[in-house]
């Protein structure tokens, strides 16, 4: 029987042949744990459709096309926070690294590494190694920019780690590269901690604490409160593509778990809850029907919603003082001329 083979296909790690990139994957990496995994999982979305108000974890939107809604969202006018983000880091990378000094670079959820290229420059600018590991659970994502970047930078090496933020938290806190860099800055950007509520908010730190030695560095970027109409007009794009990467979470999980949802019973519903001072993106249920996942039915109202993600807004003051509490010791703050975004650099001190 002919086979249609190429030499390239024969080898899955073909990313292994080259000596500056190396991926390694913490998550699923066995059947067992596939399963187990799965079944957690929808554990997971059964608790949370049994509340009374029902909730989705907000991990579910990034499949394939979602992460690409979410990288179009990047780019609309009314979603400043993305491009503030880069502004500062393009304006003041060489102060973070004049900070630091030489270190690897370790970033969780790394997507694109568009912004981190700036870091990047900056540390090459100063004539230091550079070693950098992205983490982020999409092996295509990781593994093309890992490529795109060592092309760029000759002198880069790269070990990439599948992985959720938890399991390289915990798995990768030990080790060091190859190349030994005397430090490690670990690198959470685009406010992606505001998806966590206050609780997780804090397990997140302690495990940033016990992940860092001391005297390493955590570099942390987040969007800070302001008026409602500007964040209402950041969630609810003109062009409605933050309604598609809503949405788009009911056709992942029917793919994902079998479930039946029909995207056309629900609306995007997004608005800042300044009491709590978070986003608070919902899928509105248009008319009543029912779900199914396996033998599991949840009922819906017509009118009722969906909680598919929080996004907080912070202040940098009370963010300062928490981080603190947890032995991470302030070093700087900046933020952009207008304040609304701030990336918040601390070290890992001894107690
Ligand atoms: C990736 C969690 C930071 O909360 O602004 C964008 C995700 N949701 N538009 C955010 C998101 C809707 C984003 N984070």
């Amino acid at each position: 029987m002919a086979t249609f083979r190429t030499p390239e296909l024969d080898r899955p790690d073909h990313a292994d042949l080259d000596p500056r990139l190396q991926i390694e994957t913490l998550r699923d990496s066995d059947r067992s744990d596939r399963l187990a995994a799965q079944a957690a999982d929808r554990n997971e979305i059964l608790n949370g459709l049994a509340q009374p108000q029902k909730t989705l974890p907000a991990k579910y939107f990034y499949d394939q096309h979602g992460s690409e809604l979410f990288e179009a969202i990047c780019g609309q006018p009314e979603y400043y926070p993305t491009r503030t983000e880069a502004g500062i880091l393009e304006r003041y990378a060489g102060e973070i690294a004049n900070a630091t000094g030489p270190c690897e670079l370790v970033e969780l959820g790394s997507g694109s590494s568009t912004k981190t290229r700036a870091l990047l420059d900056a540390y090459r600018d100063l004539g230091e190694p550079l070693c950098y590991t992205p983490i982020d659970v999409s092996r295509t994502i990781l593994t093309d920019s890992a490529r795109q970047l060592l092309r760029d930078y000759p002198t880069l090496h790269v070990r990439g780690a599948i992985a959720t933020y938890e399991q390289a938290l915990a798995e990768l806190g030990a080790s060091r590269d190859a190349i030994d860099l005397p430090s490690r800055m670990l690198i959470f950007l685009g406010s992606s901690l505001g998806n966590f509520t206050p609780e997780e908010c804090d397990r997140f730190f302690m495990q940033v604490r016990d992940f860092l030695s001391t005297g390493e560095y955590f570099l942390l970027g987040v969007d800070l409160h302001k008026s409602t109409a500007q964040l209402e007009a950041a969630y609810n794009d003109a062009d409605g593509v933050t309604a598609r990467f809503n949405l788009n979470v009911l056709d992942h999980l029917n793919s994902r778990f079998a479930t039946n949802f029909d995207r056309d019973n629900f609306e995007h519903w997004a608005f800042y809850n300044e009491h709590d001072r978070q986003i608070e993106m919902h899928l509105r249920c248009l008319k009543t029907h029912d779900v199914h996942l396996g033998d599991r039915r949840f009922s819906f109202t017509q009118g009722e919603t969906i909680r598919t993600e929080i996004s907080r807004k912070f202040d940098v003051g009370t963010l300062q003082t928490q981080l603190d509490h947890y032995s991470l010791e302030p070093v700087n703050v900046w933020q952009d001329p207008q304040g609304w975004f701030t990336s918040i650099l601390t070290r890992r001190i001894a107690r």
